[in-house]
Order: structure tokens, then C-alpha cells, then sequence
């Protein structure tokens, strides 16, 4: 349903102001070099997939959406979106694509302010051409979905700025687009509310069969929603579920980590030869022993510790962010 093949983008070098030039020979002699955004960068999306571009600040996520968007021409490479490139062909794409940018609290100035939510609703639905009574239906679905029912006859400049951002999350339920497009949609949002539209998500992917490109810099968000994840910083760095990517990182660290709550003392040496590195806290009645060691050594760390009076113990698998910090350090 996406595809992008080579797909590059140097943005044009910044322009020095006059008063900072001594002469025009200074001007014309000054190497001006482009700023690179994105380079080389190819997926594919299948259609219904939610699809997370993860990296730093500055990394390319939002060039690329703006490509989607038809807003910004790569300098080289193509977008695909349902076939069509996303700068020639964008006559065709329009329709069924739908962006929400940078958790905008309306950015293209679709909502009235002195208008209900509901109208607002209703006029956005019938620019989109959905029939009235399905539009209805659509509507009340979403604003139940996102806990919005009690909102639906407040005036749109009535709502705290966070109710704004959920109410523009009700569009995509609305119109139900075949793309979607988000480009950090829950960035203000509290925890709750994330989660509502984390459910609006993945119902827009698995019943309606969005195809869904995120970037997030919330690594929960992306581990939870993500059937697919591109870690890239102006390249790629690299592709796969979040499992794949956790897996990656724990083969190449082959670390585990084991913290355990001992009662009595601890003798780091019991841990020397397997363990890579050992921590120990405390030195009262209980002592705390952290252990990191590679996978296939579970069950020797586990048979070590047996021998202790282990009143507690927390094994704690890699996440997603230890693979982000170590992929993408600087
Ligand atoms: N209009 C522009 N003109 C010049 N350079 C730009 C422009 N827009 C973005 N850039 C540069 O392109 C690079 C990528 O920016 P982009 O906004 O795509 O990153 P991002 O991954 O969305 O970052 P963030 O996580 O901070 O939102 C950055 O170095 C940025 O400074
Ligand atoms: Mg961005």
C-alpha cells in the first residue's frame, strides 16, 4: 500500500544574512552545503499495517510524511502510496489519504470555534462526501470510542487544548481513510487519553483496514501499535517487528539482566565466569545482586542463586528504548 524506493531529501542550504557577509566575494566563496534529511530510505507497507518511523529529532520523520502529503519534493526517490507517487500522481492520492501532524490541534483549520463539536463533525464528514446517515453512526461510534460523548454539543473553543488534539483524532475514525498518516499524534496527550487513541488506532488498522504510518517518540506507543518499525536517522538503521529489533539488540549485547532481593550475604565470587558483570547493594539483612549475563546462562545464574535465600527477584527482558539507545547512539 506504500512503498518507498531510494527516497532522499536534501533540503537547500541556509541562505546568510546580508549583514553578516563582509563582501559579495565572501558570499560567493562560502561552500553552501545542503542539509540531508533523508537518504536512500526503501519500505514497504502492507495494507492494514501500522507502520512506526522511529529516530531522533531531526531524523527525517516528518519529511517523510510531508513527501506523503505532496508538501515536500525529495530531491531523488519516490513515495508510493496505493501505486501512485505521492508528488505526480498526489491529484489521486488526496482522497485516500488523511494527516494528522505533529498532534496537531488543527493546523489546516478545519474546526469552526463557535460551532458544537458535533456540527463540526458532521460539515468535515460531508466535505469527505460520507452519507449522512452512515456519517451519523460514524460519529457517535467515535465519540464513544474516545470518551468524547459529553463533549458533542460543546463549542469547539470551549475545549482544553488536549481535547482539541482528541477531537481531530475523531476524524480519522470518521472518514475512515485508506492511509493514514501520523506524525506524533498523542505528543500532548495524558496517559489516559494516549491509551483511548492507541484503541482508535488499532481499530481504524484491524477492522476498517487503515494502512498507518506513525512516528512516535514514544517508545511504548510504537512497541504496543506497531506491526512493523523502520529505526532510521536520515538512513536506515534498521527494520522489524518490535520483537525482531529487541531480539537483534539482545543477541548483539548478550545481555540479560537479573536483580535479586537476598536475605544474608552474597559472595560475588558464586557468580564469577558466568556472569559479565555483577552489582551488589546493601549490606545489612538483605542484600541486593544484579547480574548480567547472556541468555543461554539463565538456568546456571538461576541454579547459583538457589543456593541463596532469594526473597525476591525481577528478570527484566530489553525493551524497545535500550534498543533505540543502543542503535541509534551518536
Ligand atoms: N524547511 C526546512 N528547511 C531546511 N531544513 C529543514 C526543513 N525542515 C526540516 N529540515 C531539516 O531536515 C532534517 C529533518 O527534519 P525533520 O523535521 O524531518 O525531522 P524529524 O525526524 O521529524 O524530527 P523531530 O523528531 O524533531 O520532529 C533536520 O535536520 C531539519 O533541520
Ligand atoms: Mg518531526
Amino acid at each position: 500500500m506504500i512503498e518507498a524506493v531510494n527516497l532522499t531529501k536534501y533540503y537547500p542550504p541556509p541562505i546568510k544574512s546580508l549583514f553578516d557577509l563582509k563582501s559579495l566575494k565572501d558570499f560567493l566563496k562560502t561552500p553552501r552545503e545542503e542539509i540531508p534529511a533523508l537518504v536512500d530510505i526503501s519500505f514497504k507497507v502492507k495494507e492494514g499495517e501500522i507502520y512506526g518511523l522511529l529516530g531522533p529529532n531531526g531524523a527525517g520523520k516528518t519529511t517523510l510524511c510531508k513527501i506523503a502529503n505532496g508538501l515536500v519534493i525529495p530531491t531523488r526517490g519516490h513515495l508510493y502510496i496505493a501505486g501512485y507517487d505521492s508528488i505526480q500522481d498526489h491529484d489521486k492520492i488526496r482522497g485516500r489519504i488523511f494527516t494528522i501532524f505533529g498532534g496537531s490541534r488543527d493546523l489546516f483549520g478545519l474546526f469552526q470555534w463557535r460551532v458544537s463539536v458535533e456540527k463540526n463533525l458532521r460539515f468535515i464528514a460531508e466535505l469527505w462526501g460520507i452519507p449522512k446517515a452512515e456519517a451519523e453512526r460514524r460519529i457517535t461510534h467515535a465519540l464513544e470510542l474516545l470518551n468524547l460523548e459529553e463533549k458533542r454539543h460543546e463549542w469547539y473553543q470551549k475545549l482544553s487544548a488536549g481535547m482539541r488534539q482528541k477531537v481531530y483524532l475523531v476524524l480519522p475514525l470518521i472518514i475512515q481513510p485508506e492511509v493514514l498518516i501520523l506524525d506524533e499524534p498523542t505528543v500532548y496527550l495524558d496517559v489516559f487519553t494516549r491509551r483511548e487513541v492507541w484503541n482508535a488506532i488499532m481499530e481504524l488498522s484491524r477492522e476498517v483496514g487503515t494502512t498507518v504510518l506513525l512516528t512516535t517518540h514514544n517508545l511504548k506507543e510504537a512497541e504496543i501499535l506497531c506491526d512493523r518499525i523502520l529505526l532510521f536517522n536520515k538512513s536506515k538503521i534498521a527494520e522489524g517487528t518490535p520483537k525482531e529489533l529487541i531480539e537483534k539488540v539482545q543477541a548483539l549485547k548478550a545481555e540479560r539482566k537479573i536483580i535479586a532481593k537476598i536475605k544474608g550475604r552474597i559472595n560475588p565470587k558464586d557468580f564469577e565466569g558466568i556472569a559479565q558483570k555483577i552489582e551488589i547493594q546493601g549490606n545489612g539483612e538483605s542484600m541486593y545482586i544484579q547480574l548480567y549475563f547472556k541468555n543461554e546462562d539463565l538456568k546456571e545464574i538461576l541454579s547459583r542463586l538457589s543456593q541463596y535465600n532469594v526473597v525476591d527477584t525481577q528478570n527484566s527482558q530489553v525493551t524497545l528504548e535500550e534498543v533505540f539507545t543502543h542503535l541509534c547512539k551518536r
